[in-house]
């Protein structure tokens, strides 16, 4: 089967935003989404993690397009122990599959050997790649990297590593964290890393909805396409209003999360002049830029 997967976007690729947005997650094929990182520090239960509590009652949700998404929860973290316990509590309540996330490019997380800075510490990716085969089962724990910290080779040369492992697939986005989120994706060392793993390999960077390249996942290509859409003012009310019983009532939270989401729009055309009033809105009824 082909893994059409939408990304996590921390602050934007949310719970509020799968719910309130199903009808277009389905419509653009996509057959699962993973959540933006949950950290795996052993002292907090992931399941009171917002993006994995159970669902509130008065979060009303939309009409299903009769599709299935599943669900991966994604962790951060370098403490095999600490991840242990939050896959045993995620799998306690469900959920079959989980990440890790070998990408996240901040130094302030790569320089504490977490995100990134596990493609540093090999003995320690080993550990925790171990840790979630062991924990969730053989085929069922993938792993999300990027081509390396500096260089574009040196998850490659991590390949004999990262192979000893049963993982469901491994999600290589094709940037090095030095390039953050700009400049050009590799696709030259991403063929390589394919190339070179016993595993499902799943292609990540500035793809666009018409990819037809094989296993892939999108982030900000599907969230820019949604400005498009016809029903998005629709679509942005049910946003705000499950961000407000969300968030409790917290009007700045609220403005916060629905300015994330409109910044992806600016660059077009019916948005521009949309955005520029949206992004100084300070409350809800001027943020509403879509009526
Ligand atoms: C605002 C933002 C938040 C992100 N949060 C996460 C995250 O929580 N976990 C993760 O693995 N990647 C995260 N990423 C990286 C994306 O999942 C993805 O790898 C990257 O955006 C490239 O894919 P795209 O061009 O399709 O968006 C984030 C990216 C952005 C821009």
């Amino acid at each position: 089967m082909t893994e059409r997967i939408l990304a996590p976007l921390r602050g934007v690729t949310i719970r509020a935003f799968r719910e309130t947005f199903a009808v277009p997650i389905a419509e653009a094929g996509f057959t699962e989404a993973v959540t933006p990182f949950i950290t795996a520090t052993g002292r907090f239960d992931p399941l009171r993690d917002r993006e994995l509590r159970p669902s509130s009652a008065a979060i009303r949700h939309p009409p299903s397009a009769g599709h299935s998404l599943v669900l991966t929860p994604q962790f951060i973290g370098k403490d095999p122990a600490a991840l242990k316990f939050c896959l045993e509590r995620v799998k306690s309540a469900g959920y079959s599959t989980a990440d890790l996330n070998c990408g996240c490019p901040f130094p302030m997380v790569r320089n504490k050997g977490r995100g990134s800075g596990l493609l540093r510490t090999p003995d320690v990716l080993a550990r925790m790649l171990e840790t979630g085969c062991e924990a969730m089962g053989p085929g069922k724990f993938s792993m999300k990297a990027r081509l390396g910290v500096d260089r574009a080779d040196e998850l490659l040369g991590l390949m004999k590593v990262v192979n000893e492992f049963p993982l469901r697939f491994l999600t290589v986005h094709a940037r090095t964290a030095r390039q953050m989120y700009g400049g050009e994706c590799d696709k030259e060392a991403f063929k390589a890393i394919r190339d070179a793993a016993r595993m499902k390999v799943v292609y990540n960077g500035d793809a666009e909805l018409g990819y037809a390249d094989g296993d892939v996942m999108i982030g900000r290509g599907f969230v820019r396409a949604l400005g498009e859409r016809e029903d998005i003012g629709e679509l942005m009310d049910g946003y705000l209003e499950c961000s407000r019983v969300e968030l409790d009532g917290s009007e700045s939270a609220v403005l916060g999360r629905i300015k994330e989401l409109l910044s992806y729009w600016k660059g077009l055309r019916r948005w521009r002049g949309r955005w520029e009033v949206g992004k100084l809105a300070r409350n809800l009824d001027e943020i509403r830029v879509w009526r």
